[in-house]
């Protein structure tokens, strides 16, 4: 690893007035009475603000896949600042988000060569959707409108990516979401699938549900499938064998356009550029964000098929073949650490490292935990893993936050979700970090 640009600060005083910050995702009130800060980052560290280095077992939020502050991708975004802080990018444009555009369609297997920028995995659905719906459309399909997601899919939080998620939480309090949504069921099997080593191989089954789907709405109504290539925020849901190949299939007998989420599997979290290289499965459109600037500017790209751009490609020339777009798409500094990033990821073989040996020594490390008290399922995958606990009958999380909260104390960052405990560290780690890793939360399992 080389060295960090900034010198890291060791510790920061808790700011006066927590009130006003409304956090995401967060419990809001017990945070603030007593809060976890973060004040600096190197490589597999942070720094709390109270001194302490936490080993981030959750690559940041499953996006900073080549560890932290890593000085190319520091100097690169701030050699941009200096240069062009933003251009516009609806009617004009910068030569980088061309390069970049390129760069990654050559990554991408097939003909999933154009590339659409956002500024989120949220933007990246909610692009996808309309991509697929307005794809229908220019085609004189436009009865094609449904849209088909899943059981404990997370696709952001966007409407458009709430109303094909699945997580109850997520959906239960914003009304009536977009019309015309379906859901396959999750592939999520306990007494099938427990204590697997990579993927069951009980439920690609599951995927012949689209078929009952079909026969219900006709596939004349339906637009596009989407799911993640495994579910990440759910808690780490594989995929059974040969599910997503069935998937493919059925969405091709009738014309209907799948989309992988990639947010969390792009750039290198099983081993491979993309999850589509990894099953060899190819969609039609593939959301991507995370991992893209290793989380250090926002920035997500949508791939599409090169039909799909080309059936937008007609009318007269003067005119915008798709009103969509945002004013920081393809953002200078976004594009300067995406650039950075490919070649860190490139020069350190980090897309391809969670398939050697690194990988085999983290299945092992996570599945020793078995016979751990309250472990229900243990689950890994590429540089992934999950741990599952048996809820405390009638507080559902509750174990497993505090699972998070003991595992922060010793100096560990792992994410929590239900009574799961995800594992996702970035892709640099080593075995030594494995090793503190997987024995802070035998300790802490211990304990709760
Ligand atoms: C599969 C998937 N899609 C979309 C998103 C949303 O990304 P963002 O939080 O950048 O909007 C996430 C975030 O975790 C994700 O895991």
């Amino acid at each position: 690893m080389d060295d960090a640009i900034v010198p890291a600060q060791t510790t920061e005083p808790v700011p006066n007035n927590l009130e006003p910050f409304w956090m995401p995702f967060t419990a809001n009130r017990q945070f603030k009475k007593n809060p976890r800060l973060l004040i600096g980052a190197k490589g597999m560290y942070y720094t709390s603000h109270d001194g302490r280095q936490i080993l981030d077992g959750a690559a940041g939020l499953w996006c900073v896949n080549a560890g932290h502050n890593r000085p190319k991708i520091v100097q690169a975004i701030q050699e941009q600042a200096a240069k062009m802080d933003y251009s516009p990018g609806f009617q004009m444009g910068h030569p980088r988000a061309f390069d970049l555009a390129a760069r990654l369609a050559s990554l991408m297997p097939g003909d999933l060569d154009h590339v659409f920028f956002t500024n989120s995995g949220s933007e990246s659905v909610d692009t996808a959707l309309k991509i697929a719906l307005a794809y229908h459309r220019v085609r004189g399909e436009g009865s094609r409108t449904r849209l088909i997601g899943r059981e404990k899919g997370y696709h952001g939080v966007g409407f458009g990516g709430i109303s094909v998620g699945g997580i109850v939480n997520n959906r239960k309090h914003f009304g009536t979401l977009l019309a015309g949504v379906d859901h396959l069921p999750h592939t999520h099997n306990l007494e099938r699938n427990a204590f697997t080593r990579g993927l069951p191989e009980w439920g690609a089954h599951l995927a012949d549900d689209l078929e009952r789907i079909v026969q219900l709405h006709d596939a004349s109504t339906i637009a596009a499938v989407i799911v993640e290539p495994f579910q990440g925020s759910a808690g780490v849901i594989l995929p059974p064998k040969g599910y997503l190949e069935r998937l493919r299939a059925i969405c091709d007998k009738y014309g209907i356009l799948l989309i992988f989420d990639e947010v969390i599997t792009g750039f290198g979290r099983l081993g491979k550029p993309f999850a589509v290289d990894y099953f060899g499965v190819q969609p039609d459109l593939v959301t991507t964000a995370k991992g893209l600037t290793n989380g250090a500017v926002p920035m997500g790209a949508v791939f599409a098929r090169k039909g799909i751009y080309e059936a937008f490609m007609q009318g007269p020339e003067e005119a915008i073949e798709l009103f969509h777009g945002y004013t920081y798409s393809a953002h200078p500094l976004a594009c300067a650490a995406a650039h950075a990033t490919l070649d860190t990821y490139t020069e350190e073989g980090l897309l391809e490292r969670a398939s050697g040996e690194i990988g085999r020594y983290f299945e092992d490390a996570i599945h020793s935990l078995k016979g751990e008290p309250n472990v229900i399922d243990l689950r890994n995958l590429g540089l992934v893993g999950a741990v599952e606990l048996e809820p405390i009958p009638g507080k559902p999380s509750k174990r497993a936050f505090e699972v998070f909260l003991k595992c922060y104390e010793k100096g560990l960052l792992v994410r929590t979700t239900g009574d799961i405990v995800a594992i996702s560290p970035p892709l640099i780690i080593e075995k030594g970090e494995i090793d503190r890793l997987v024995e802070t939360i035998r300790e802490v399992l211990r304990t709760v």
